[in-house]
Parts: structure tokens; sequence; C-alpha cells
């Protein structure tokens, strides 16, 4: 398996409650190095082009406005099958659902407020990174 990438939300959720460092250890335990990262604030457009495949859906107004209610942490980590084990570490989108140890699991409050965003693809993965990183940005 070949050396991959995947970009990654740290939602607001997690910076509210001072989870960045928390969340980051559970990344990098995984084998998964964090090569780039940055706290920004996301607009309201960055957040409806991030979020545009779920515009029909009931939630994407509430969607975008969680994203933008406070700081979020994006990241690109870097890793053997990143985008896989990622989702992995993750656990599911409802924390209800999610396996012992994972991230949402330990520390996901709802489905809409799930601490983290993980790529579902590596094609995905290049066009999530290209909307917030310049190559510049990311150091290995
Ligand atoms: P994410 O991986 O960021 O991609 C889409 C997001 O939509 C997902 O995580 C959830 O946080 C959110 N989401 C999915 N289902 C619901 C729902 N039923 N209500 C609110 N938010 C949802």
């Amino acid at each position: 398996m070949a050396t991959e990438r995947t970009f990654s939300i740290l939602k607001p959720d997690a910076t509210r409650r001072n989870l960045t460092g928390a969340v980051n250890a559970v990344i990098e335990e995984a084998g998964l190095r964090i090569v780039g990262q940055r706290r920004i604030r996301m607009t309201k457009a960055q957040a409806e082009t991030f979020y545009e495949v779920h515009k029909e859906r009931p939630f994407y107004g509430e969607l975008v406005s969680f994203m933008t209610s406070g700081p979020v942490v994006v990241q690109v980590l870097e890793g053997e099958n990143a985008v896989a084990k990622y989702r992995e570490v993750m656990g599911a989108t409802n924390p209800a659902q999610a396996a012992e140890g994972t991230i949402r699991k330990r520390f996901a409050e709802s489905v809409g407020e799930n601490t983290v965003h993980g790529s579902d693809s590596a094609e995905n993965a290049k066009i999530e990174i290209a909307q917030f990183f310049q190559d510049s940005d990311i150091a290995r």
C-alpha cells in the first residue's frame, strides 16, 4: 500500500472543548503524520463549497452554520493507506454507532457535532486539501 494523504478537520466542538491535542495524539498514535495544519475560522462561502455534495440534504444549513460557529483546525495527514486508516480511527459518523477507542466514540457529542471530518476517497482528499492548502504549507 502506497503512502497517501487525507484531509482532516477538527471541528468547532473540538476546538471549543480544547481537544486539539487529544485528537492529534490519537491521530499520531495511529501512525498518521500531520504534515500540514492550520487553525482557521471557516467562512460561510468556504463551508458551503466544502459541503456542496450535501446541499440537498435537510441538515445542510445546520452543517454550514455549525462549521462556521467557531475555529476549526484543517490538516493534511500522511501515511500508509491514510484515507481508510483515518476513517477507521475517526469511527462511524454517528458517535452512537462508533467503535470503542475511535475519536468519535471518545469525543463526539452528536452526528452533527462529531469532532472530526476525514476525506472519503483519495480523489476527494486531493480536492479538499487543495481548497485549504498550498503545496508550500505542507512539510514532510
Ligand atoms: P462529515 O464527515 O464532516 O461530512 C458531512 C457531515 O454532515 C458529517 O460529517 C456530519 O457531521 C454531518 N451530518 C451527517 N448526518 C447528519 C444529520 N443527520 N444531522 C446533522 N448533521 C449530519
